[in-house]
């Protein structure tokens, strides 16, 4: 979603500002903007579409000046024009935004009063219109802006740019995540270390309700009772802020060839160097609860799709499930002996985050797995669990999802453990089930040529549905999400057992059915499904393993084959054809794979 990024440089910002932009991208957007001071003035230059219209903008009318802010624009109030793109102005200050202000329309009525119109349909530019009141009752830029942040109501992050201030931004954060990066006689702002991982590694992070003046002296931050406060810097490693795709035609394509390093490093991390299980202390005890509650979005709720068959079965733990924005509004009680688990990448999902703090107002213990470790969702819980995936920068999650299954993995293993619902071999099994994955993944990966060639049939699909049972019936849906949501092709996934009340009516010629069947103990199940689409003329690709494919691989449209594996971890192994498929299909379509339309990799919006 948007992007913010500031300068306070020493030498031209405009090409600073651009870069960093670039380095956000991964984030969706649909327009970018940037405003700089240029002799104490200030200029905007802002373009609708990819980064490449803005710097072309910028090469017939450049814009000069030390000093400056950018945006990357996700439209929600407005649609994506000029017109619309950050950063809005008023006439001596400029104003960048992530987040969506909820009194904007009372704001609205009140400049409106005094005579004062909008000229856009965003609620951002109430925010610089209200500033660029107070600064026309005298007020000082920082008084004028701390004023207008008292104002504001909904989440934001927020930067500042002031006429005739060339070494002045004013950040806020409440929300949406916002850092700020120490230069050397320079000093930045931006929505991660990502975006200003060229410029600097020294970054504070704000906290929620926090107020910065930055300076090219330094930072004074103000608490959200106007305290000063100090937060500590941190120096972030080159690899966390690193976003080249190593030789890859997209990010995509590096994350899935990623798969094995990161996992390993994931099982370094949560196996001890003997095998087992090592979480960080304290951690939670699972003889203590009697349900556990697993809450996200996306690709990281159908990672706590697959989560509940561990838990439940291994575990013997009841599991409710929900997604983000359900559960926030659905106000469930939470029994006292429960415990919430919320998954997400970023750790910035604003759905995520809120469904959090309704579970903790209910005083249920809190954990979390997140990739982005500094992020709201990590900081909010008791226990933090970090997948350990580094940055993943393609909208489609793939990496992040196979690493948050291997620590959710781990955790339901434990939960076994302490209940005593698993026996030493079981356990040891599992764990070296778990311990074998990497080395699977990487024989998994040698798969690529044939998904590549069989995604050139899938592109031609108009509809395509996926089927699975148990524990592959998460993996079916985001097989189908994966899909749907990089190739624009119609994808739906179904419990095979669901088949036949409904989506077989859709099955025909056309209709490519992609079925996932380790052969598990429900293999002859779903098999059975399968068998009831091919006798209606379906073109099924079978997904299994050599035994699966020599039992049912007859009459097949296709059969693709993977290596065997503990069944109880086969989803983990499966996100490969799943994440292959959906990368092939898109590369032969032609679409915009690491930035799909419309898509945004960190959903800081409700
Ligand atoms: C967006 C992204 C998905 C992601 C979902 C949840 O929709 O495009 O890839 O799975 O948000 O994000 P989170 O960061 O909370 O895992």
């Amino acid at each position: 979603m948007c992007g913010i990024v500031g300068v306070l440089g020493t030498h031209e910002a405009a090409p600073l500002l651009v870069e960093a932009l670039g380095r956000l991208e991964y984030r969706g957007y649909d327009s970018a903007g940037i405003a700089t001071l240029d002799e104490g003035r200030l200029g905007r230059r802002r373009a609708v579409g990819k980064l490449v219209n803005l710097s072309d903008k910028l090469v017939h009318e450049p814009l000069r000046g030390h000093s400056g802010i950018g945006h990357t624009r996700w439209a929600t109030h407005g649609a994506p024009t000029e017109a619309n793109a950050h950063p809005h102005a008023g006439a001596r200050v400029a104003v960048v935004h992530n987040g969506i202000i909820e009194n904007y329309r009372e704001l609205r009525e009140e400049l409106s009063a005094r005579g004062i119109g909008t000229s856009t349909d965003t609620d951002t530019e109430t925010v610089a219109l209200l500033c660029q009141l107070y600064l026309d009752q005298q007020m000082p830029p920082r008084e004028a802006a701390a004023a207008t942040i008292a104002k504001l109501e909904g989440a934001y992050a927020l930067c500042f740019l002031f006429e005739d201030e060339p070494d002045l931004l004013i950040a806020a954060r409440k929300g949406s995540p916002l850092a700020i990066g120490h230069g050397e006689g320079e000093m930045f702002v931006g929505s991660d270390a990502i975006a200003l991982g060229n410029l600097t590694d020294r970054i504070t992070y704000l906290d929620e309700g926090d107020r910065a003046e930055v300076t090219r002296a330094g930072v004074v931050i103000f608490d959200a009772q106007g305290r000063e406060v100090t937060r500590p810097e941190k120096r972030i490693a080159q690899a966390a802020a690193q976003v080249d795709k190593a030789g890859h035609k997209h990010f995509m394509a590096k994350e899935i060839a990623e798969q094995p390093r990161v996992l390993a490093a994931a099982l370094g991390h949560y196996l001890t160097p003997e095998g087992r299980i090592a979480l960080p202390e304290p951690c939670i005890d699972f003889t203590a609860i009697d349900r556990l509650t697993l809450v996200a979005c996306g690709t990281a709720f159908y990672a706590c799709n697959v989560a509940k068959y561990w838990f439940e079965q291994v575990a013997r733990l009841p599991v409710e499930i929900d997604v983000a924005s359900e559960f926030r509004y659905r106000e469930p009680p939470m029994p006292a002996r429960s415990a919430a688990l919320f998954v997400s990448q970023s750790g910035e999902t604003a759905d995520t985050l809120a469904a959090l703090r309704y579970a903790k107002g209910q005083g249920a213990q809190i954990l979390s797995v997140v990739n982005v470790t500094e992020s709201s969702i990590a900081r909010d819980s008791d226990i933090a669990l970090p997948i350990l995936a580094g940055a993943e920068i393609g909208v489609a999650s793939t990496k992040a999802f196979t690493c948050q299954l291997l620590v959710l993995g781990a955790l339901a293993l434990e939960a076994a453990r302490q209940r005593g619902t698993i026996d030493e071999a079981t356990l040891a099994a599992h764990l070296q089930g778990l311990r074998a994955l990497p080395g699977l993944i990487d024989q998994g990966l040698s798969i690529e040529a044939e998904c590549q060639r069989v995604s050139r049939g899938l592109a031609e699909a108009r509809d395509i549905l996926f089927l699975g049972r148990g524990r592959m019936y998460p993996l079916a849906l985001e097989g189908a999400l994966k899909l749907k949501e990089i190739s624009y092709i119609h994808a739906e996934a179904y419990a095979s057992g669901e088949l036949k009340h409904g989506p077989i009516a859709l099955v025909d010629e056309h209709v490519p059915v992609i079925v996932m069947a380790p052969h598990d103990e429900l293999f002859d199940k779903t098999v059975s499904n399968m068998q009831e689409v091919m006798a209606r003329g379906g073109k099924v690709l079978l997904i299994t393993d050599t035994k699966g494919a020599r039992i049912a691989g007859d009459g097949t449209w296709e059969v693709i084959t993977l290596p065997e594996i503990d069944p109880l971890w086969a989803p983990i192994l499966y996100a490969v054809p799943a994440q292959l498929l959906a990368y092939h299909t898109a590369v032969a379509k032609g679409t915009d794979v690491d930035q799909p339309r419309n898509l945004a990799k960190s959903v800081t919006v409700e």
